[in-house]
């Protein structure tokens, strides 16, 4: 058994407690400050936290392996990035040139580049070179303080590379210093071959590839493009009923161009998470609002793809709960900084600094089924924080566009 004492750390919080559910309106502002803060870790899970005189009241010196001080410096959980397509072959940053150069996201999907170029770039992919490439896309996460991350498939679009991208999500979780949490993403656009039969697809979906994904145990999560020329409400609606059955927790990408209704049917079908929301509907932010439903907002893709932010206030003064995700994919958002995320949603969601780190830490823990592990500093959850180079987390906003980071660790290690 290890035992490291941390101390000399300005702690900010969210407090999860007994509680059974995100963090919703004012709730999510609320953040514990312990100004001279310690964390007792014993074998990488917190022992105790609390100011340094409490957590170090019963102490027996010579329990304590290594003693560590962090200069104090903020000390906030590791960040939890809850939507990530982080799994892919190749860049698109020609695609990037002709967005700049006024063509639309979805009309460049409409014409079989996109998601689809990338479909054809993990179809061809050896499964190491498939590993070796999202590793790197994966890496720089870590030093920007994530320590937790969801990644999603979705760029294979048949049965056979869908279970490719979950084999390499599950090695990149055995293999880096992250914890990741898997998300089958089948329909994320309809595949050439099925283009002019659509519910041809869909049918594969429910017949095939969620039996074979939920048979092997590979997803935790269902998620699904809802919007204009990819999957409208209805087929929505039937796979996600269909991975429901097959014991799937579900996400749905919701309103992110145009407002199909996604945030109301997140809402019908109990869904753990709703993403992107830039298009949502006073009644479709309701609808969350009355079930529960987490909105994971994404003001990186709003800023990449040219787009107003999501409402977030108006979220969380309906009592929607709102996390933060980077949506890192190579298409709509190539984004690997949740730092960046968070002064988005500060300067431009206008989140205090307090509601964009529950945003970023619990919230986003909970919208992917984390919240007993990671999310917040408390007693019997991983050992996961970020030393921030400030005296609070709104050093985040304040350095605009770095790294105001000192060290990032895992489960009580060093790891950045
Ligand atoms: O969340 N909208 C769909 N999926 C991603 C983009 C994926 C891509 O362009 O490759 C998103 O924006
Ligand atoms: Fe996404």
């Amino acid at each position: 058994m290890t035992t490291k004492l941390f101390r000399g750390a300005r702690i900010y919080t969210p407090v999860m407690g007994n509680s059974t559910c995100a963090r919703a309106g004012a709730e999510q502002g609320k953040i514990a400050f312990y100004q001279d803060g310690a964390i007792l870790a014993e074998n990488g899970r917190i022992k105790s936290v609390g100011s340094y005189e409490d957590v170090s009241k019963n102490l027996n010196a010579a329990s304590i392996d290594m003693e560590i001080d962090l200069g104090g410096a903020a000390v906030v959980p590791g960040f939890v990035d809850p939507h990530t397509h982080a799994c892919f072959a190749a860049l698109r940053e020609g695609e990037f040139s002709m967005r700049l150069a006024g063509k639309p996201y979805l009309e460049i999907l409409k014409a079989g580049g996109g998601i689809l170029s990338s479909v054809r770039k993990v179809r061809t992919a050896a499964e190491d070179e498939l590993y070796a490439f999202s590793k790197n896309v994966l890496s720089p996460t870590l030093y920007y303080g994530t320590t937790t991350i969801e990644i999603k498939s979705g760029y294979g679009l048949d049965t056979e590379t869908e279970m490719k991208m979950l084999r390499v999500i599950a090695r990149l979780s055995r293999e880096t210093h992250q914890s990741v949490v898997p998300t089958f993403m089948g329909a994320h656009a309809v595949p050439e071959e099925y283009k002019s039969k659509p519910d041809d697809y869909v049918a594969l979906l429910c017949e095939e590839c969620l039996p074979a994904v939920a048979g092997q145990g590979a997803a935790k999560f269902c998620d699904i493009f809802c919007e204009d020329g990819v999957f409208d409400v209805k087929q929505s609606r039937k796979i996600l009923l269909r991975a429901k059955e097959l014991g799937f927790r579900l996400k749905i990408h919701a309103d992110e161009v145009n407002d199909l209704g996604g945030a109301a049917l997140a809402g019908e079908l109990g869904a753990t998470s709703a993403e992107h929301l830039l298009a949502a509907s006073d009644a479709g932010i309701d609808d969350m609002a009355a079930s529960g439903v987490v909105a994971n907002l994404l003001p990186a893709t709003a800023y990449s793809l040219k787009k107003p932010f999501a409402r977030a206030r108006k979220m969380i003064e309906r009592g929607v709960p709102v996390a933060l995700a980077t949506d890192l994919n190579p298409g709509s958002c190539f984004c690997q900084s949740m730092p960046f995320v968070i002064s988005l949603a500060i300067m431009g969601m206008n989140l205090t600094f307090e509601e964009a780190l529950t945003g970023a830490t619990l919230n986003a823990a909970w919208s992917i089924g984390m919240e007993k592990d990671v999310g917040s500093l408390e007693s019997g959850k991983l050992a996961d924080f970020v030393a921030l180079d400030g005296e609070t987390p709104a050093v985040l906003a304040y350095a605009s566009g770095a790294r105001p980071i000192r060290s990032v660790w895992k489960r009580g290690e060093r790891v950045a």
